[in-house]
């Protein structure tokens, strides 16, 4: 089977997204589709998907036009598309899950829940995804639940599969499996179509790769005869630094230090079991670890947001132990976020408001009880022009953002004071790579400057590119303090996975 965009064309006020673009699909294919952020690959993607309607161009399977006035539409014709952001409910099993809105039901109109059972136990072992079918999803790692969001399209006889940026929450052992998934599904005759930022995953497995620029496809090649860098420059259009470039770190007194943190979950459970480190003025502290280990209590500790079961916490020498997040703030700590659209930002305000989200009340924004909105303005603009956030207007609302560009706005936000400690989760999680060679360079700059920096990721190559001293945090516990210099990315990984080399 053959699915052909013909001279899709998009607008948004002030954006054209998609300018005329023809692309391919076919059975048995993965087409990795690479692009910048907001080059216009999830608006494309939502066009075939039936979200939205294209203000010019065509659809045609095997040679014939469809129009698709909504999901249900593209799900008929046999697409399916699973979300970035998952879309499954967290208190229902996995079964319940796969068969919302296409209940099965028995003549007498009853629901079937046996039946749908058999049938997802069934689309999982012939391909491959291991699932327990009883299982409540809020209790199933990120990795299942993604096989749960393709096991639901699957269930719905989908022969084209969209994924939009699915490996950006995954660790590295899960993209390994996936790729393995995705393959099997390949192999099965179904179409793939493949988006992400990551240039070796599309070198690893794509069949042909395709290149968004502003809108326009630019390119179109095959893993064979491309690079890295060939790809980078394709779709930023100009060459691009793929390594962090940064001098030797000169550390100075220490500004954070914890000591003997437990802290719990939401549900009470204990994940950060006894962590004690500190990081200095001038260094770049890295934690890696697999998704799930106690970073994300931990971080939300650091940044006031969560109050600690026992042990302290100092900033420059003094007791924060108990202090709220706008006293941590205050106190010169920068914090991105790990889940940008719950935590970095609010979506219905607008990129200005965003921007000024904690420091509006301050000079130079507040005057007394008034607001000066021409300076928030003013920082604004001058800030979307560093960041490069690609927007028609510094008024409009976050949510009308790309995924990247609403990264962009966060760290932008977070760069734009002073700072003695940035604590960043995941900095460039969705991010194309000239931004994340900018953002590399803006973190080194803030230690160059004497800022102390603690970035939390699961992105192995990250943290070991970025950091100047290694921990590596495994069930709640610091297990290994490493000089990412002497070690390799395997031992690295062996100890995320709470072994020893
Ligand atoms: N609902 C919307 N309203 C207005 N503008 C939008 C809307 N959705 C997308 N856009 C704009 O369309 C352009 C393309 O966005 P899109 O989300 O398709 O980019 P993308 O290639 O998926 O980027 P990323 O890699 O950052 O996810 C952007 O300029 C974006 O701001
Ligand atoms: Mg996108």
């Amino acid at each position: 089977m053959e699915l052909q965009l013909r001279g899709i064309t998009k607008r948004f006020p002030g954006v054209l997204a998609n300018d005329s673009v023809d692309l391919t699909a076919r059975s048995g294919e993965i087409l990795g589709l690479l692009g910048e952020n907001g080059a216009g690959k999830t608006t494309l993607m939502n066009i075939l998907y039936g979200l939205y309607t294209a203000d010019e161009g065509q659809i045609l399977l095997d040679g014939e036009e469809r129009h698709f006035s909504g999901p249900g539409d593209a799900i008929a014709a046999g697409i399916g598309m699973v979300h970035q952001h998952f879309m499954l409910v967290p208190v229902f099993t996995v079964t319940e899950n796969v068969v919302l809105g296409v209940e099965p039901t028995t003549l007498a109109g009853i629901m079937n829940m046996k039946e749908a059972g058999r049938e997802v136990r069934e689309i999982s072992t012939r391909y491959g995804l291991e699932v327990d079918p009883d299982a409540v999803i809020e209790n199933i790692p990120v990795g299942i639940q993604q096989r749960v969001e393709i096991i639901k399209v699957l269930f719905r006889e989908a022969e084209f599969l969209v994924f939009d940026e699915p490996t950006a929450v995954l660790t590295p052992q899960e993209v390994e499996e996936f790729f393995g998934i995705i393959r099997g599904l390949r192999d099965a005759g179904k179409a793939i179509i493949f988006i992400t930022h990551k240039l070796k995953e599309v070198l690893e497995i794509s069949d042909r790769v395709a290149v968004l620029r502003r809108g326009k496809v630019v390119g179109e090649t095959a893993p064979a005869d491309t690079t890295q860098e060939a790809l980078a420059e394709m779709m930023v259009g100009r060459p691009v630094d793929l390594v962090v470039d940064k001098g030797v770190a000169a550390a100075k007194d220490v500004v954070l230090k914890v000591e003997d943190l437990y802290v719990a979950d939401d549900r009470e459970h204990m994940t950060v079991n006894g962590v004690s480190f500190d990081v200095r003025a001038g260094e770049i502290v890295g934690v890696a670890g697999v998704q799930g280990n106690g970073q994300t209590e931990l971080v939300e500790m650091l940044t006031g947001m969560r109050l600690p079961a026992s042990g302290t916490m100092e900033l420059s020498g003094e007791d924060v132990t108990h202090e709220h997040p706008r006293g941590i703030h205050s106190r010169g700590v920068a914090h991105i976020p790990e889940d940008r659209q719950r935590s970095g930002l609010v979506m219905n305000f607008t990129i200005t408001e965003n921007m000024v989200l904690d420091t509006y009340y301050s000079a130079p924004y507040s005057r007394g009880i008034i607001m000066d909105w021409d300076a928030a303005e003013a920082a604004t603009t001058s800030l979307v022009e560093q960041f490069d956030v690609r927007t028609p207007s510094i008024s409009i609302p976050a949510s009308n953002l790309s995924g990247g560009n609403q990264q962009k706005v966060i760290v932008a936000r977070e760069f734009s004071r002073e700072v003695k400690l940035v604590v960043a989760s995941q900095p460039t999680r969705g991010l194309d790579v000239g931004s994340i060679e900018y953002i590399h360079g803006r973190i080194v700059q803030a230690r160059d400057d004497g800022a102390g920096i603690l970035i939390v990721s699961t992105e192995l190559d990250e943290v070991m590119a970025l950091s100047d001293r290694l921990l590596v945090m495994f069930d709640g516990k610091i297990v290994a303090e490493l000089d990412p210099k002497e070690v390799t990315n395997a031992d690295v990984g062996l100890y995320m996975a709470g072994a020893t080399p």
